[in-house]
């Protein structure tokens, strides 16, 4: 009943002529035909113009890695959410742990940032996820509900048809490491319940839940069978044409 949402995040890799040449081979293989998944990209914000055009004319959708939570003005080096639809994207990554980690995003920050990209009629991936020892110390839902009703209270109305959510482990991001699809699974449907406590029952069955860490063409059919898991974040295996094209073959065929 939920429709897969394969989304890659290609992260600082990538520039204009690279992410050209990149997308249109991701493409050539899906042009004309119509899929079930929706395929996504999101390259860094200068390569978004790049994409698009190539992806012209395919399914394949183009999204962003970050987005201000200003309207425009005074804020050197941000970019907005009415650029980023000017520049044809649909959806926008927020809150990914490399922005917690690195650049200082705090949950309040997060929660501002996806409330703005979806009432600009953008739609919003929010990345919630818990460090490793934070999961050996068996405090993982503590960190994730922490994370999710901050988003949730400041959101206030329901807005599940805009509202995507990617648990992606920390410990499993780019390390090659997988959580087990036991574990995914177990971590998902508890992310469902703290939306249906918000929203209510129908409204946390529309919301779709990604998986992101590690995820792999030979990892993919596991994790993607698991019934509240509804695609993935991918970010190493997204930046090769088949790799990804296999992630998202694998969801076509489930
Ligand atoms: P990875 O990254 O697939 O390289 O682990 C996922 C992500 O950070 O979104």
């Amino acid at each position: 009943m939920r429709t897969f949402l394969i989304a890659g995040n290609w992260k600082m890799n990538a520039g204009p002529t690279e992410a050209a040449k990149l997308a249109k081979e991701m493409a050539a293989g899906w042009k004309g035909k119509t899929f079930k998944s929706e395929a996504l990209l999101c390259p860094p914000f200068i390569s978004i113009p790049a994409v698009q055009s190539a992806f012209e004319g395919t399914g394949f959708q183009t999204g962003a890695q970050n987005v201000s939570n200003q309207d425009n003005g005074a804020y050197t080096g941000e970019i907005s959410t009415s650029m980023l639809k000017d520049a044809g994207c649909s959806y926008v990554i927020i809150g990914h742990s490399e922005r917690r980690e690195y650049y200082g995003e705090t949950d309040k920050l997060i929660a501002e940032k996806t409330k703005k990209t979806i009432d600009d009629g953008l739609k919003a991936i929010l990345c919630v996820g818990e460090l490793l020892e934070e999961r050996k110390s068996g405090k993982q839902e503590e960190v994730v509900e922490k994370q999710v009703n901050a988003v949730l209270n400041h959101l206030g109305e329901d807005v599940s048809d805009n509202f995507v959510i990617a648990y992606e482990p920390v410990w499993a991001i780019g390390t090659g490491e997988t959580a087990t699809p036991e574990q995914a699974q177990e971590m998902h449907k508890f992310i469902r319940s703290l939306v249906e406590k918000s929203w209510g029952k129908s409204s946390a069955d529309k919301v779709r839940i990604l998986y992101g860490g590690s995820m792999k063409p030979d990892n993919a059919h596991e994790l993607l069978s698991m019934p509240d898991v509804d695609g993935g974040l991918i970010g190493g295996a997204s930046l090769k044409a088949d790799s990804y094209g296999q992630i998202l073959e694998t969801a076509e065929s489930i």
